[in-house]
């Protein structure tokens, strides 16, 4: 039998359930919160991730799905959603008329990272993305979104990690402060770190090999290090969320493996997931919308983890699905007139199931059962010859008789 791909999983009917209700609850809050919805194609030019998240990060260096196509370019299935929509904002001058954006997307990521419980190689995402705001009440506003929406799911004991990474001459200064930091030491550090030292000596901090992350406990915090532009941007950051009554932590070691991040960083974590416990991060991007050749242009975004968030929902928080009736018809004239009703009832938007293999009322009744119908109507050849059908309660096993003319109204008013 031919399986799954490792790490890529399929989404049964038991499970769309919850992801209908998640993805629900995330339009409704994105629409509150004044943001469109935006459909980026699955998979861009390879230059298009290198160039925007980092030649130097894990997701470039190993984790992208990258072929070529059969004119040679190399096309790279999206690993995030950021890249895509900047691009397509840039090639479909989305920022010309009016200078401000604000936009949501669903869909699947693609990144070749080791299969664990929460960590896939075809993930889903919910993200948004707000462009042409500086002012730090656009930082508080996403940030607001993503908490609303996880407390609306009922996620419980979430934290919020918040830091600021400041603007590239922050960073490079911070850079110079925590090479010298590190570099007595650097020998003894794990070997994608001494190579980092090099090439992006800020993702040490993110480092969770036990002895990278002792030895870096003492290092100078980017947060001490910011210019006053920048550190009064975090603050009111700060001041804003308190306002708003969200809790959080202030977390300097917060780089994301992202390298388009300037400023704002924050991640949302659970502890009831194991390892892969951030569900949902985001930040600061305001160079990115340049380096690909469009104008200066802030922007500030997050991304969830829809799988993540599957793991952490309580059943019993959203709806179960539409209750159906189910038609039990038998006989030469009972089964068509089922067959009819059947439509009939769908027409006026009720769920109604059959069997269209049970011959007997007694396997219709068990058919019925199996799918939990909540009704069902009884047609036999009596029942078309005396006009008159029977409507059974599936729960009480109670039954009445109604004039077949008058089914379909009374089955509405039931399920109103
Ligand atoms: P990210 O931190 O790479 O950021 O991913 C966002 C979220 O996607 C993670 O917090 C996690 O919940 C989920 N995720 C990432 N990798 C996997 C995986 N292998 N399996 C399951 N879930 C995963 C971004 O993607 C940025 N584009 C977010 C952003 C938007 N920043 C600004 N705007």
């Amino acid at each position: 039998m031919l399986r799954s791909i490792k790490g890529v999983k399929d989404l049964l009917p038991s499970q769309t359930p919850s992801w209908h209700h998640m993805e629900a609850t995330a339009r409704s809050w994105a629409g509150r919160y004044g943001f469109s919805e935006i459909r980026i194609p699955i998979f861009e030019l390879t230059e298009l991730f290198s160039r925007s998240i980092g030649g130097a990060t894990d997701i470039v260096e190993k984790e992208m799905y990258t072929f070529p196509d059969r004119d040679g370019s190399s096309l790279t299935l999206r690993p995030e959603g950021t890249a895509g929509v900047v691009r397509a904002v840039l090639e479909h001058r989305l920022l010309d008329s009016i200078t401000t954006r604000k936009l949501f997307y669903f869909g699947p990521m693609f990144r070749h990272e080791r299969p664990q419980a929460g960590r896939y190689r075809q993930f889903h995402q919910f993200g948004v993305e707000a462009f042409g705001i500086e002012d730090p009440n656009i930082d508080i506003e996403i940030i607001s979104l993503l908490w609303n929406y996880f407390l609306d799911l009922e996620l419980k004991d979430l934290t919020l990690h918040l830091n600021s990474i400041g603007t590239q001459q922050d960073r490079e200064r911070y850079i110079q402060e925590l090479k010298k930091f590190l570099s007595p030491n650097i020998s003894s550090f794990c070997g994608n770190c001494q190579r980092r030292f090099t090439a992006n000596p800020l993702r040490i901090l993110d480092c969770k090999v036990p002895f990278c992350v002792e030895a870096t406990h003492q290092a100078p915090s980017i947060i001490d290090l910011l210019s006053n532009d920048s550190g009064a941007h975090f603050q009111k950051i700060l001041t804003g969320l308190k306002d708003l009554n969200i809790p959080f932590t202030i977390n300097p070691r917060l780089v994301r493996g992202l390298d388009y991040y300037s400023r704002t960083t924050f991640e949302i974590t659970s502890p009831h997931l194991g390892s892969q416990s951030t569900i949902g991060a985001g930040g600061r991007y305001d160079s990115l919308v340049e380096l690909l050749q469009g104008p200066p242009t802030p922007a500030v975004g997050f991304a969830v983890g829809l799988e993540r968030v599957s793991l952490l929902l309580p059943e019993e928080s959203y709806p179960p699905a539409t209750p159906c009736v189910f038609l039990a018809g038998f006989g030469t004239q009972g089964k068509p007139e089922a067959f009819k009703l059947l439509h009939t009832l769908r027409k006026n938007g009720i769920t109604a199931e059959t069997d269209h293999r049970a011959t007997n009322l007694k396997a219709l009744l068990r058919s019925a059962d199996k799918l939990s119908a909540k009704y069902s109507i009884i047609v036999g050849d009596d029942e078309i010859q005396s006009g008159i059908v029977i409507l059974r309660n599936m729960e009480t096993k109670e039954q009445q008789s109604i004039p077949l003319k008058d089914l379909s109204e009374k089955i509405m008013i039931l399920f109103q």
